[in-house]
């Protein structure tokens, strides 16, 4: 389906315009606009909006997938491949997965977004990836060639794939290959979650002894899908409330070197160990050192439960989000030298 001059879908609010959208519900409509000469470039691929910033109207084309479908492809006692379609609500899927006993995406509970965009930018959360989940992923490219790219072909990093390369914005992901485990198996390692459901240090210390499927008896999937939804719910805005695109900075990794050097002055600064010579600091605490928690620069501000999260407070455009972001990666430059990049794709024309 094609449309003129159509309000392009956005978690920050902001009322942004294409001057062409086309929406595909199947491969073959894909193929046919493509054949059609209807997609043309500029042209722009978009989720649900959610890891977006536009700053403007864009003037070029956006591309819509709304191909859905969760097929199982491939089954066996232990595990199951799934073909997902990249219109698919990653939220959905994820509900799917828990109602069917599939271990895996638990931990990536109500993070905003399509599957086919949680596929391009890594999505993680709670100590989840879903790369660690994803078996290929299938594309439809300009030319209208299809392929298949295997997980060890997609260069996954942290929010990064080969799909986020300049090059490949005319590569178009049209459908997921997801392998779930159907063995119990918990991830609860990280932050809040254990404490969140009440685990005490006596059950963690006899899960240490147990084998992974016998950890945490009675535990089920969808108490662990109510807990993340809980943890993520007294931090994170609702988009609906308060615009929004979740964390607007990656949390950046320096040298171990600078990162003594920061230490030794803030001795309580929280840390994630990524190498020998590499460490991740939370790019939330930084701006929360700098004083920016809760702060705002005209229409947009600095989230009061999460420094990683800017928000639109009501009638802010793009441009005040970019502002507010300047200022805070200055300050946080200014006071730890740390360079902070957002992790939200800004969309300028
Ligand atoms: N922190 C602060 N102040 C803040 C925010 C965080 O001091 O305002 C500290 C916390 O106390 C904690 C540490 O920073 O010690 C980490 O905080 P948190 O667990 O909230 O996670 P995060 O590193 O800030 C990342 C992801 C989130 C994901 C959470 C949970 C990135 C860029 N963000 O945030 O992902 O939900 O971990 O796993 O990696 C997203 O990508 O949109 C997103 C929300």
């Amino acid at each position: 389906m094609i449309f003129e001059n159509y309000p392009i879908q956005n978690t920050f609010g902001f009322r942004v315009k294409a001057a062409r959208y086309v929406d595909y519900a199947s491969e073959q409509e894909l193929l046919d606009c493509l054949e059609r000469g209807e997609v043309t470039e500029p042209l722009l691929h978009v989720g649900a909006g959610s890891n977006l910033l536009f700053t403007g109207d864009y003037r070029g084309t956006i591309l819509h997938c709304s191909i859905g479908g969760i097929a199982v492809e491939r089954e066996t006692d232990t595990a199951v491949q799934v073909a997902v379609g990249a219109g698919v609500v990653w939220d959905e899927f994820v509900s799917h997965c828990v109602a069917r006993g599939w271990y895996g995406a638990e931990n990536l509970t109500l993070i905003p977004g399509e599957v086919g965009a949680a596929a391009v930018q890594n999505i993680g959360a709670y100590g989840a990836e879903v790369k660690d989940l994803i078996h290929s992923v299938d594309t439809i490219d300009l030319k209208g060639q299809r392929r298949t790219y295997l997980r060890k072909e997609c260069q996954y990093a942290y929010r990064d794939s080969l799909f986020k390369r300049p090059e490949m914005k005319t590569t178009f992901l049209t459908r997921v290959h997801i392998i779930l485990s159907k063995v119990r198996g918990f991830n609860l390692g990280y932050g809040a979650i254990m404490q969140q459901l009440g685990i005490t240090e006596e059950e963690q210390r006899a899960a240490k002894t147990a084998s992974p499927s016998e950890a945490y008896p009675g535990l089920t999937l969808a108490e662990v899908r109510s807990a993340i939804m809980a943890i993520r719910q007294s931090k994170l805005p609702d988009p609906k409330e308060l615009g929004n695109a979740g964390s607007f900075f990656k949390n950046p990794v320096v040298m171990r070197e600078q990162f003594l050097g920061i230490q030794q002055q803030y001795p309580l600064m929280p840390f994630y160990e990524v190498d020998a010579d590499h460490v991740k600091i939370p790019a939330g605490w930084l701006i929360e050192q700098c004083g920016w928690k809760g702060r705002a620069l005209g229409p947009a501000a600095v989230h009061s439960k999460q420094a990683l999260v800017l928000v639109n407070l009501g009638g802010a455009v793009g441009a005040d989000i970019v502002a507010l972001s300047e200022a805070v990666r200055h300050d946080v430059m200014e006071r730890f030298g740390v360079e902070i990049e957002p992790e939200v794709n800004l969309i300028e024309n």
